[in-house]
């Protein structure tokens, strides 16, 4: 789909426009509405459109109008209006694009505006809610015969076409990131795992991104055992990705973004139950989230110094695999009892957390996991867990995390917990209290004995990287959850 960016200008042809609760209509659908003997006002009147949020009005034109398709869509109370809101209205667009084959269509949303946005940016986010919420996955399927579902094109009017278009790039960069990411968390797992994932990802070094893959052998070398353990029992080779985007200042110290990502989790021998099991090809969605975070970073040219590491596994039942009662020495030297091998995302973790303080330093880092099922009990497919060992550094996660409609709860950490990962045999146990109790605390207390004293917050995104139903941005399936949070973070308080 090609999108563009026009000028103001009379309308002709197939038009989307729309009007909020006070129902101003953009000038040239005042004009329309005078050539055409109140065509529009008298539409309002019969179909009962008051420019609410949801609702929307199709007037079909007389046949001598040069506009021959003309549709209203409500945005709601415009007083209330934010860059989400503006971004779910362009998305609002897919639904009345997706069939409309053919000629191309016109978007005149130039009255859409509320103090404090300028108005390049406001027609900007419209393209960008479009372009995220048009995202499908169709790799494996059949072209279809009408495969043009899609206008020709669309172009959206705006005041200031080469301010909308400046802006726009910038939110383009972001659809990038996210897509790649959705696209490594629906990819099946007999195509995607870890060589394969380090495969797809290595073509960001023409943006600028320094791409390291450390391979088993570097890892034995630094000890990962933990990590190594949780591999050993797939055909498919570990690997621990790394990737640089340094366009900060030189003595900035860098923001790390850690993830977990498990190409497939069968459990291990402490196998899961058949049915469903597939759903466990999403189990690198936060590796999945670091690397499409570090390419919308690396497109749009962020100002800052960011590392991104995801650790890649494959944990599959054989019989090289690692057994329940099996202890390991992670990189961080501490001794691990390994009680189930279903927690697996935490032995991954634990060396790839070490690891990125130990060599990189960060200010601050931060890991997405799709870590336990309790945290998917506890808050479902509405919001992430956090977990994290600093105040300041929670607050401004979960802020982000509102603006962008990505929600945090934070859930707890203490020392009473902690107790509940201590090991009879080992300096710790990969499973906390009995009967699950706290389960995605005891992951987290957990991930917590391999950082040191550097800000860091956990994201247990089990439950919102897959969704069974539509999100506002997103259709069913891989959401892309963490990386516009996480870009708006970073953004906020890191970029100079
Ligand atoms: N990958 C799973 C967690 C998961 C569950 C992700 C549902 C997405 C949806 C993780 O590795 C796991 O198996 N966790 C276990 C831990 C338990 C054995 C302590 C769990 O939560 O059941
Ligand atoms: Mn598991
Ligand atoms: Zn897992």
């Amino acid at each position: 789909m090609n999108i563009t960016f026009t000028k103001v200008a009379p309308l002709s042809g197939r038009v989307i426009t729309g009007a909020g609760q006070d129902m101003a209509l953009c000038e040239s659908v005042n004009e329309l509405n005078a050539k055409n003997n109140q065509i529009i006002s008298q539409a309002f009147k019969n179909r009962d459109f008051q420019g609410k949020s949801g609702q929307c009005c199709c007037i079909h034109m007389p046949a001598n109008s040069d506009v021959t398709f003309l549709n209203l869509v409500g945005y709601g109370d415009l007083d209330a209006l934010t860059e989400q809101k503006i971004t779910e209205i362009g998305a609002g667009l897919v639904s009345f694009l997706k069939t409309k084959a053919g000629d191309p269509f016109t978007i005149c949303m130039e009255n859409l505006n509320t103090p404090g946005f300028a108005h390049a940016d406001i027609i900007a986010h419209l393209a960008y809610g479009f372009l995220l919420k048009s995202w499908s996955f169709d790799t494996y399927k059949k072209p279809k015969e009408d495969a043009h579902i899609w206008p020709k094109s669309l172009t959206f009017m705006t005041h200031d076409p080469l301010a909308t278009e400046a802006a726009f790039k910038n939110l383009k960069a972001m659809a990038e990131g996210i897509f790649l990411t959705r696209e490594l968390i629906t990819e099946p797992c007999n195509v995607i795992y870890p060589e394969t994932f380090v495969d797809r990802v290595k073509d960001l070094k023409s943006l600028g991104i320094k791409v390291e893959v450390l391979d088993e052998k570097d890892m034995q070398k630094l000890g990962m055992n933990a990590l190594l353990g949780v591999g050993v029992g797939s055909e498919k080779e570990s690997r621990l990705l790394v990737l640089e985007w340094n366009n900060g200042s030189k003595d900035q110290a860098p923001i790390a973004i850690v993830g977990k990502g498990v190409t497939f989790d069968t459990g291990g021998i402490s196998i899961k139950p058949a049915a469903n099991m597939d759903e466990m090809k999403t189990d690198m969605s936060g590796a999945a989230v670091v690397v499409g975070l570090m390419k919308a970073l690396a497109g749009r040219g962020a100002k800052v110094n960011v590392v991104g590491v995801a650790g890649l596994v494959e944990n599959m039942p054989s019989g090289s695999a690692q057994r329940p009662g099996d202890v390991v020495k992670a990189m961080s030297g501490t001794t691990i009892e390994i009680l189930n091998t279903d927690a697996e995302g935490r032995l991954v973790l634990a060396d790839a957390l070490w690891y990125t303080q130990d060599k990189y330093k960060p200010q601050a880092m931060v890991n997405l996991a799709t870590l336990t099922g309790a945290i998917v009990i506890a808050l479902g497919h509405e919001q992430a867990g956090l977990f994290s060992n600093n105040d300041d550094l929670a607050e401004k996660l979960t802020k982000s995390a509102k603006a962008v409609d990505e929600l945090l709860w934070r859930m707890p950490l203490s020392e009473a917990y902690d107790r509940d990962i201590d090991s009879d045999i080992a300096d710790i146990k990969n499973l906390g209290a009995p009967g699950g109790a706290a389960s995605s605390t005891a992951a987290a207390q957990f991930l917590q004995r391999f950082v040191n004293n550097v800000p860091w917050a956990h994201l247990d995104i089990a439950g919102v990287a897959w969704t069974k139903k539509d999100r506002p941005l997103a259709s069913r399936g891989a959401s892309g959850f963490g990386v516009r949070l996480l870009e708006k973070w970073i953004r906020t308080h890191y970029e100079s």
